[in-house]
């Protein structure tokens, strides 16, 4: 099921959070990646103001229930329509229709930005979350890793560089950041979607021998950093 048309805008909400059926792929990324995120997400959120930017079907921003405020940033209607509907219990919520380049925002106290880097230039993403962070506000990058072979592929299918160089983004953050967490797992590579349930016990023995590793060559689909600012 697509869900970006072929400007890669987000067209279709709902085939967006169905991915995890369409693949035992999806689905086996998800799985570690979303409760992981979520876990994260509502550990930092209790009583502070939150941005979540390129915040999609608010999936993420769900965890965020015991936040002060939180602001949901996208440029795509029909994500935030779904995204409403999931937060329509969070009083505190304001959903924005916009670019995250040109938003205006508050001062965050936590900033989540989750599969965004790969669409907005990462040196424009990166001014707008020092503008609306302050010292000790803490940052959630998560970005598909160039080294990861299904991403490499994907950017080959696509034309277009579909992840990013762990190295690039921690150059963006090392002046008025500090890196406080890092994670990377999920190491899945291609397989044909008939026969993933091969590829999946291998997928999961990869990241098992690679866990003690990780951190330092992520071999991971996704990368996450935690940063706090200076
Ligand atoms: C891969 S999705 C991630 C959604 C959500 N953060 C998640 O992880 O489920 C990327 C999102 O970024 C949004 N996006 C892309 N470019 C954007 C921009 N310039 N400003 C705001 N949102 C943008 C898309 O509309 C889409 O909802």
């Amino acid at each position: 099921m697509k869900y970006q048309d072929k400007n890669f805008k987000y067209t279709d909400a709902e085939a967006y959070d169905k991915r995890g059926e369409s693949s035992i792929l999806e689905n086996y990324v998800l799985d570690l990646w979303q409760p992981f995120l979520k876990k994260v997400i509502g550990n930092l959120s209790n009583g502070q103001v939150v941005i979540d930017l390129g915040c999609g079907t608010c999936e993420y921003a769900q965890a965020a229930g015991n936040a002060k405020k939180i602001y949901a940033v996208d440029i795509a209607e029909p994500m935030l329509k779904i995204c409403r509907e999931k937060l329509r219990n969070f009083p505190q919520a304001e959903i924005i229709n916009a670019s995250v380049a040109d938003v205006s925002l508050p001062l965050a106290d936590l900033v989540v930005t989750i599969g965004v880097w790969e669409y907005v230039r990462p040196d424009i993403l990166f001014n707008k979350i020092k503008e609306i962070t302050r010292k000790d506000s803490k940052v959630i990058v998560v970005f598909p890793n160039i080294y990861n072979d299904l991403n490499w592929m994907r950017s080959l299918g696509k034309m277009k560089t579909a992840a990013l160089m762990p190295g690039v983004v921690k150059k963006l953050f090392r002046n008025d950041f500090v890196m406080i967490d890092s994670a990377s797992f999920g190491a899945v590579f291609w397989f044909p979607k008939k026969l993933q349930f091969l590829a999946k016990p291998i997928w999961k023995l990869w990241d098992l021998l690679w866990k003690p590793f990780q951190k330092f060559f992520p071999a991971g689909v996704n990368i996450y950093y935690l940063f706090e600012r200076k």
